[in-house]
């Protein structure tokens, strides 16, 4: 994160000794791009390199589903069963090199510590709040929020009632995206949300405390177990600009224009080799000719994967909240018939949905196949398509504005 922060106590100068009741502090510099990219750094109580005991180590083994068809899906997971903890309820549904995406309604709370130690995480908290526990400090999170985790991160989940969320998970960073930002990392005038919309951790509680805690470890395709005999969250200090934080899609301000604005308009994060997007309830285009919803369009080089958050989807049968649809690469997408004719004169939309554009083919998992409905494709096609757009909603409040 391009800000400076800092909590709890740390010295006057970088490297230099630190003490606690006379003993020496262990100091570690968490960072990017070998000393020269983002860096955090922390003191802790106890050496993080102390390790008590390894434990067992778990490949990430992948369930992959290669339709015999290339098509549009839809992919409906309201109905998915809570499985798992916040980490290992992760059920995976399409990934490629640069992202894994998937949904997560944990049945328990995870009873150790994780880290990803090979790549950035974006949480998108569809339901629930809570605190991630962090070494940086408490990140409470609710519903709408974004949890930005950097690798290196250790944390683990502290629940508040029941949980959905949508994991992006990339060995590459999650960044703001570069065009919001000037040359000190400021947000400009002009981007759709500002410094003061992103909320790093909010407090630092050393926990001094023995005893033998699991730390796991993703790392190198598995997970690798740590058992280490102080409390992971020792830290007694820290600053820096390498931090989790939370953005909320509610505090995305849209970009509307007089004609239609193109899906950049709504990029929130900007992925190695993908976008994620918030579309957020906004007025729509106001030109009296203006046609509100989009061309169809082809994205060559992309993969489009939406998911539905929130709003009234009434003119598009078949999506419902908690749908995805994903638009590969290869055909063109666009407007249910009739919906383009429909949208003139409309003024708003309600919707919220969370959109990934990958620039690369994405897998599908035999999870994802699971869900899909099977007949979204023919939806441009054959009117009585589960997913044929209704005549009754004329508000625009169930318009599926931004496919
Ligand atoms: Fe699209």
């Amino acid at each position: 994160m391009p800000f400076y922060q800092r909590l709890g106590e740390v010295p006057r100068k970088r490297h230099i000794q630190f003490r606690e009741n006379g003993t020496l502090l262990t100091e570690e510099v968490m960072g990017l791009e070998g000393f020269t990219g983002n860096e955090s750094i922390l003191y802790h109580l106890s050496s993080p390199c102390r390790v008590m005991k390894l434990d067992g180590f778990n490949e990430i083994k992948r369930d992959e589903w290669v339709p015999d068809q290339h098509a549009h899906r839809h992919f409906k997971t309201a109905d998915v069963k809570p499985e798992g903890d916040e980490i290992s309820g992760r059920r995976l549904l399409m990934w490629n090199n640069d992202v894994e995406i998937s949904l997560c309604r944990p049945a328990k709370q995870m009873d150790y510590f994780f880290r990803n130690g090979e790549g950035d995480e974006v949480i998108f908290v569809h339901e629930g709040t809570g605190t991630l526990q962090t070494t940086f400090g408490d990140v409470p999170y609710k519903e709408g929020d974004y949890i930005v985790v950097p690798r290196g991160t250790t944390y683990r989940f502290d629940p508040v009632g029941a949980q959905r969320y949508l994991v992006f998970e990339t060995p590459g960073l999650i960044e703001i995206p570069r065009r919001y930002r000037n040359q000190y990392g400021q947000l400009v005038e002009g981007a759709p949300y500002y410094n003061r919309d992103i909320h790093p951790p909010t407090e630092l509680r050393t926990v001094r405390e023995q005893g033998e805690f699991a730390v796991k470890v993703r790392v190198r395709g598995g997970y690798q177990t740590y058992l280490v005999d102080y409390h992971p969250f020792d830290v007694v200090g820290w600053d820096g600009y390498l931090y989790p934080w939370t953005f909320s899609v509610h505090d995305f301000e849209p970009i509307t224009g007089r004609i239609h604005q193109p899906p950049p308009s709504h990029q929130t994060f900007a992925g190695q080799n993908f976008v994620i997007c918030s579309f957020c309830p906004r007025k729509l285009d106001f030109d009296p000719e203006a046609v509100p919803i989009p061309y169809h369009h082809s994205n060559l080089q992309s993969e489009e994967m939406i998911y539905y958050v929130s709003g009234n989807f009434g003119s598009r049968k078949g999506v419902e909240v908690g749908s995805i649809t994903l638009h590969p690469s290869g055909l063109p997408h666009g407007p249910q018939p009739g919906l383009a004719e429909k949208s003139i004169g409309l003024h708003e939309t309600h919707e919220l949905a969370v959109m990934c554009d990958t620039f690369n083919p994405l897998k599908l998992s035999k999870f994802a196949k699971g869900l899909d409905d099977g007949v979204y494709w023919r939806s441009w096609y054959d009117s009585s398509a589960a997913d044929a757009p209704d005549d009754g909603d004329a508000s625009g409040a169930g318009l599926t504005s931004h496919l």
